[in-house]
């Protein structure tokens, strides 16, 4: 096979309805359903060659190349890549090694997990490249099989991956499209300080937590909440559900065996102000990942407000923000023929800078006195 490349797009997302645990941890099949959002304008893009070099038996991790962000990655990251990729090799038939280069649009400590773009754009530039033609639903599939949540960065808009009874139907598919209800993730960043347990072994400690089993039998009861708040855009039911999933995943971390506490003394600051701007009318919830750092969705029109807020809270370094984003896409295919297709909202990201100190409630009164709520 000559050399043949393609360069593909996906999102980052946030969930609402948390994936946490794992049936089959090899092919990735989750404990419970999940719900997201994708994050438009945060985004990876990776370029994907095939080159006509064979791999030989059991060589292919020695073989394939990775480059992120300009830097040469090997070891574990590298080797994370390559069985993902030798996927890729038995579902097109070929032997051939692959340079993959790779890059985030947003910075690496900004609190967004980046596996989940990252494996879906790999999903579809390896796949593009390799000749095969994939459904969006082997898509997702395939991204799966890489990191869990990426499967959820193919579809667009809102997004719900089905648990699925096997590797067949397990994938994401939309449920709304981004302009369905205009909402934003405001990214409190308290640290930017690699975590110190990462999602994948975080999802191996899961059944050790007496409360994992109760969290995943009401997990279809809160998928159906969610959904359903979000087909109406009810925000109030929105908020209370996303926020009841987040605390109940955070709990099971908690008390694993050993725990996981993702948590930082700011984390609870932020949740503690989040629900009490709610309370006096502001549309704001929030949801934390395997982090301490904290997602507060609001509707678009009110993220540069929330935004400012949070910029002003103790402990925020900074504030990244988001709004819903597209599909995953292939942005250039094999034959250098260029396709157009639509991909995330590169001009969805905006980034607030920190504020002094104290001016939360201020801003919060002028909200107050425009828009006439008490
Ligand atoms: C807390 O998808 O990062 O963000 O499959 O091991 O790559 P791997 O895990 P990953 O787990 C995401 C965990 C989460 C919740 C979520 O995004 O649903």
């Amino acid at each position: 096979m000559p050399d043949r490349s393609a360069t593909a797009i996906a999102c980052a997302n946030i969930a609402f309805i948390k994936y946490w645990g794992n049936r089959d941890a090899r092919l990735r099949l989750p404990s419970n359903g999940s719900i997201s959002m994708n994050l438009g304008g945060l985004f990876t893009r990776t370029r994907v060659t095939w080159a006509e070099l064979r791999v030989t038996s059991n060589e292919s991790q020695e073989q394939d190349s990775l480059v992120i962000n300009n830097k040469p990655i090997t070891g574990a990251g590298l080797s994370r890549v390559s069985t993902f990729l030798d996927e890729v090799r038995r579902m097109a038939g070929i032997k051939s090694r692959a340079e993959v280069v790779s890059e985030n649009n947003f910075p690496s400590s900004a609190g967004i997990a980046s596996s989940a773009s990252a494996f879906a754009a790999l999903a579809l530039a390896a796949s593009a490249a390799a000749g095969l033609e994939l459904s969006q639903a082997e898509l997702s599939r395939l991204a799966r099989r890489g990191s869990g949540s990426a499967c959820r960065s193919i579809p667009g808009g809102f997004v719900e991956w089905q648990a699925g009874t096997g590797d067949a139907d397990s994938y994401a598919v939309s449920i709304a499209p981004p302009e369905h209800w205009p909402l934003a993730d405001c990214v409190a960043v308290v640290s930017h300080a690699h975590k110190a347990t990462g999602s994948t072994e975080g999802h191996a400690l899961a059944a050790t937590s007496p409360l994992q089993a109760a969290r995943v039998a009401d997990a279809p009861r809160r998928l159906d909440l969610c959904r359903r708040a979000i087909l109406s855009r009810d925000f109030e039911a929105f908020a209370g559900i996303a926020e009841l999933d987040s605390n109940l995943m955070h709990t099971v971390m908690m008390t694993s065996n050993p725990p996981l506490f993702y948590w930082q003394p700011a984390t609870l600051t932020i949740m503690q102000a989040v629900r009490e701007w709610r309370a006096s009318g502001l549309p704001v919830c929030y949801t934390i990942d395997a982090g301490p750092n904290v997602h507060v969705i609001t509707e678009a029109a009110e993220a540069e407000r929330v935004a400012a807020l949070l910029a002003n809270m103790p402990g925020v370094q900074k504030v990244l923000a988001a709004q819903v984003g597209g599909a995953g896409a292939v942005q250039f295919l094999p034959s250098t023929k260029r396709v157009t297709v639509q991909a995330c909202h590169p001009e969805g990201a905006f980034c607030a800078t920190e504020g002094s100190q104290g001016q939360s409630e201020e801003i919060l009164r002028r909200w107050k006195n425009t828009s006439g709520s008490e």
